[in-house]
């Protein structure tokens, strides 16, 4: 695995921006992974609300996105309220990415249920414009320094990457998942029947320790 000087810090938060939850306002500073010129982008995560609707739509209806993506897209502003509604804000585990505050993508954790119930899967998307600057690894860093503290029943956090998706496969490895193999057909995506790999990071990874 790569070494990896970034951190949490924590120490950005004061109590209004750290409420019930530590995750609900988790940040990170990505001066590591920033352009040589900017030193001042601060990566991080937060739940959505329907006041989001705007920004959500930016990654929703990006081309570049869905067509590696079987999430839902949306042409209308009043489709994607219904669904930040009736999908986003009750999911388990649904947050923002945010660049310097602005929602510019979204990271997600579901869990599965009953003997099952020791994995979750994470899914991730950024809006195309904010693509190549590490933040997606940073977001995927920050969710596996998260959800195994709130959900201490986890034992491993998955993924499922298209294998003609290289882009995010690479931010696995980077966030020090194991590529376990591939999956083929294993759902449809536009209608297609995909191939996948499958990746995982365990609770017990030492890399996870690493990433608190
Ligand atoms: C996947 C995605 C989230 C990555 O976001 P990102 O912020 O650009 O990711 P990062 O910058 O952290 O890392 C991307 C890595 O992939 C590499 N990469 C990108 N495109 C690549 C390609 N076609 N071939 C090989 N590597 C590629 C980048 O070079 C970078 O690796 P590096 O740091 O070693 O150079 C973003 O592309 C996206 O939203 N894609 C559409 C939705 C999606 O695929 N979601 C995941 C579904 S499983």
């Amino acid at each position: 695995m790569e070494s990896d000087s970034s951190c949490i810090d924590l120490t950005h938060l004061n109590e209004e921006e750290l409420p019930m939850k530590f995750d609900e306002s988790l940040k990170l500073s990505d001066k590591e992974d920033a352009g040589a010129d900017d030193y001042s982008d601060i990566i991080s995560l937060r739940l959505l609300d329907l006041t989001d609707v705007d920004d959500f739509m930016e990654w929703f209806t990006d081309d570049n996105v869905s067509k590696f993506c079987s999430c839902d897209s949306f042409v209308s502003k009043e489709d994607a309220m219904r669904y930040i509604a009736d999908v986003v804000i009750p999911h388990p585990w649904f947050r923002a990415i945010c660049l310097n505050g602005k929602p510019i993508g979204s990271i997600s954790v579901s869990p599965f249920q009953g003997s099952d119930r020791c994995r979750g899967e994470l899914g991730y998307e950024l809006s195309s414009k904010y693509w190549g600057r590490g933040i997606a690894t940073m977001a995927v860093k920050m969710v596996a320094a998260a959800i195994f503290v709130e959900w201490p029943h986890l034992e491993r956090l998955e993924a499922v990457v298209a294998v003609d998706n290289p882009g995010s496969q690479r931010v696995l490895e980077k966030a020090g998942f194991i590529k376990e193999g591939v999956l083929r057909k294993y759902y449809l995506l536009n209608g297609k029947p995909k191939d996948v790999f499958m990746f995982s990071l365990l609770s017990t990874d030492t890399q996870v320790a690493y990433f608190m």
